[in-house]
């Protein structure tokens, strides 16, 4: 099947949502669609090839993180790792207490486990707040815990702003409490520092392959020894009876090579990325009725967010889309209807300005002359979506 598009020169500016696939992560994934297909959990010489591919790759994906292959489950995404962590891990504890802790601006792959866990479960929940600039208080973690908490989950990096939350700080909190903390660190890994997975003082950790030039639909959740979370898939002993069903391995093969090549040396290069993004900031800062949100400081070096007073969000983006630009806004748009993005509302922005955010997120492809070009367009491709001004 062939796709057209316009004629204009494409800026993809949505990274924090995906990312292309790299060739190199991609020759590493070609074996397992092609000679080694056996089923790893076969006994003969075909089933025990995949087996030692796959061995290979927690190996290599424990190494990166610095943790045990004991301690590395793949799952089909971040979404998947998020649902294990949380689901897993509450339930495990249930007996324990019931009591939850999350923040207002997590993803919803865990807030919606967090809320459906209230809702449907008997677990009562605590959100944390946050400051102007997205950030949660460790005091305020400090005031939320209860003897009867037994999982907090905060993310490292946040998708839509770019906020870098005090991860090690909340997790050394909860250590000292003896609470399990869990990061949704999807966007973290890839564009921030890393030197290992004891960085967060974390029990659980969520990573995504795509979200660094790896491919779709796979990702794994670390998991601190000797903690094993209840599973939400069942149907197999895989996975060390932590995640049941066959193992793609062409993905895992795919997640491994790019955690190898773009997780020590972050492939969002900071030192390059620094003046595009300066650039754009520079720019959001001086056009009328534009506000620019999250941290000034504590941020991901890629990612560049503003709300647009008398526009809504999807206007600003099919405008963009019109010049070619791929831009994305944190709010979900359903049958026509935009609602706020829960990530602005936390910030304490009105609701009407909330559903006007647009989010450029660079990458490893961007150009200073890409950012020259939504300079350009970016003033017209605002007011034509403000009709109200
Ligand atoms: C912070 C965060 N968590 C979880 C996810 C979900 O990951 P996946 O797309 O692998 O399901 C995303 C993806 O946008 C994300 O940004």
């Amino acid at each position: 099947m062939r796709y057209f598009f316009a004629a204009l020169k494409t800026v993809y500016f949505d990274y924090n949502a995906t990312t292309p696939l790299d060739a190199a992560v991609r020759e590493a994934m070609l074996p397992f669609l092609g000679e080694v297909w056996g089923n790893p959990s076969s006994v003969h010489h075909v089933g025990r090839q995949a087996r030692a591919a796959l061995d290979d790759a927690r190996e290599r994906a424990a190494k990166v993180l610095g943790a045990k292959p004991s301690e590395v489950v793949f799952t089909g995404g971040g979404t998947e790792a998020n649902n294990l962590a949380i689901f897993g891990a509450a339930r495990l504890l249930k007996a324990k207490g019931n009591h939850l802790i999350t923040s207002a601006v997590e993803h919803h792959a865990v807030l919606q486990c967090c809320e459906y866990l209230a809702k449907k479960e008997g677990f009562t929940l605590s959100v944390l707040p946050v400051d102007g600039a997205g950030r949660v208080a460790p005091d305020d973690l400090k005031r939320a815990l209860r003897p009867d908490t037994v999982l907090v989950s905060v993310m490292a990096a946040n998708n839509e702003i770019g906020t870098l939350q005090p991860v090690a700080e909340l997790g050394a909190i909860c250590r000292e409490r003896g609470v399990l903390f869990h990061t949704d660190a999807v966007q973290w890994f890839g564009k921030e520092p890393f030197s290992g997975v004891e960085q967060f003082n974390a029990d659980l950790v969520s990573v995504c392959a795509h979200k660094f030039h790896g491919p779709k639909g796979v990702g794994l959740l670390y998991i601190r020894s000797p903690l094993h979370p209840d599973p939400i898939l069942f149907g197999g002993a895989h996975e060390n009876e932590r995640r049941a069903g066959t193992e793609n391995l062409a993905a895992i093969a795919g997640l491994v090579a790019a955690m190898e090549k773009f997780i020590p040396t972050p492939v969002f290069d900071r030192a390059k990325l620094a003046p595009l993004v300066a650039r754009l900031v520079s720019l959001v800062d001086s056009l009328p009725g534009v506000q620019f949100v999250g941290a000034r400081t504590e941020r991901l070096a890629n990612t560049v967010s503003f709300l647009v007073a008398g526009a809504d969000s999807i206007t600003l983006l099919a405008g963009l889309d019109l010049e070619g630009v791929c831009a994305s806004s944190g709010s979900a748009c359903s049958a026509g209807s935009l609602e706020p993005s829960h990530v602005i509302s936390a910030l304490g922005v009105e609701r009407g300005l909330a559903n006007s955010l647009v989010r450029f997120s660079l990458g490893r492809e961007s150009t200073l002359s890409e950012v020259e070009r939504v300079a350009e367009i970016l003033p017209e491709v605002l007011r034509r979506a403000q009709p109200r001004r």
